[in-house]
């Protein structure tokens, strides 16, 4: 069982993906944490992240490992714990440069399916593209969706005070760039079910999901 989770940020994704994956016993992987881990390593390596031909050539440098149990999602580069550098605000707001480079694109995204195939009893994945690109033949597409007033207060609520029309801002401007780039943009599947999760509290979004998996079981 293959489940692809895609959308653009704060409509829940990660948090719907990692209760699903646990309630059903399946292993989860989150692929922003994955262009966030490569972004981090970039900037520590003093690579200018808009210098696309210089990210190209580094890409397949770092080793990237993700850990796939939902309730202790881990990521390393060369070993190292990247968890907390990979959330900063630095990162997150260069991610986008470096994510719309192919061939960082092409070594994350085979770098996911090697994990989606090696993942016994189903893998449930999150991302921006892994329906349409990474996992077209997933056996359940979601694409979640919600208002910017109503991602941008998650997300807010999430950096604890951050302020609403800033984070709005950031989010808008992240999601424009990640869905007009050339290689794979955020987008929603053509056998995708859409969820706007604009109205739905967390638990509501995961029952949901949950139910859709059953009925594909
Ligand atoms: O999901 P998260 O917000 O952590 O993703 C960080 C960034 O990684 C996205 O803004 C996007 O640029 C990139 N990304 C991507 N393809 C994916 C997942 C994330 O390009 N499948």
């Amino acid at each position: 069982m293959i489940v692809a989770i895609d959308g653009p940020s704060g409509t829940g994704k990660s948090s719907t993906s990692k209760a699903v994956a646990a309630k059903l016993g399946l292993s989860y992987l989150d692929t922003g944490a994955q262009y966030r881990a490569i972004t981090w390593w970039m900037i520590s390596n003093g690579i200018d992240v808009d210098d696309a031909e210089a990210v190209a050539d580094a890409a397949g440098k770092p080793v990237i490992v993700s850990g796939t149990d939902p309730a202790r999602p881990t990521i390393t580069v060369d070993g190292v714990d990247a968890s907390g550098p990979i959330r900063t605000e630095e990162v997150t707001s260069r991610v986008s440069a470096v994510s719309a480079v192919p061939e960082v694109r092409a070594l994350i995204t085979e770098l996911q399916r090697t994990i989606a195939r090696s993942a016994e009893g189903g893998i449930v994945v999150e991302g921006r593209d892994i329906g349409t690109t990474v996992l077209p033949d997933a056996d359940l597409k979601i694409f979640l969706t919600a208002s910017p007033e109503a991602r941008a207060a998650r997300r807010s609520g999430e950096l604890k005070g951050a302020d609403v029309a800033a984070t709005r801002q950031a989010l808008i401007k992240r999601d424009a760039a990640d869905s007009s780039r050339k290689t794979s943009p955020l987008a929603k599947a053509g056998d995708a079910v859409e969820v706007d999760t604009t109205e739905l509290t967390l638990d509501q979004v995961i029952e949901c999901v949950v139910t859709l998996v059953e009925e594909k079981r």
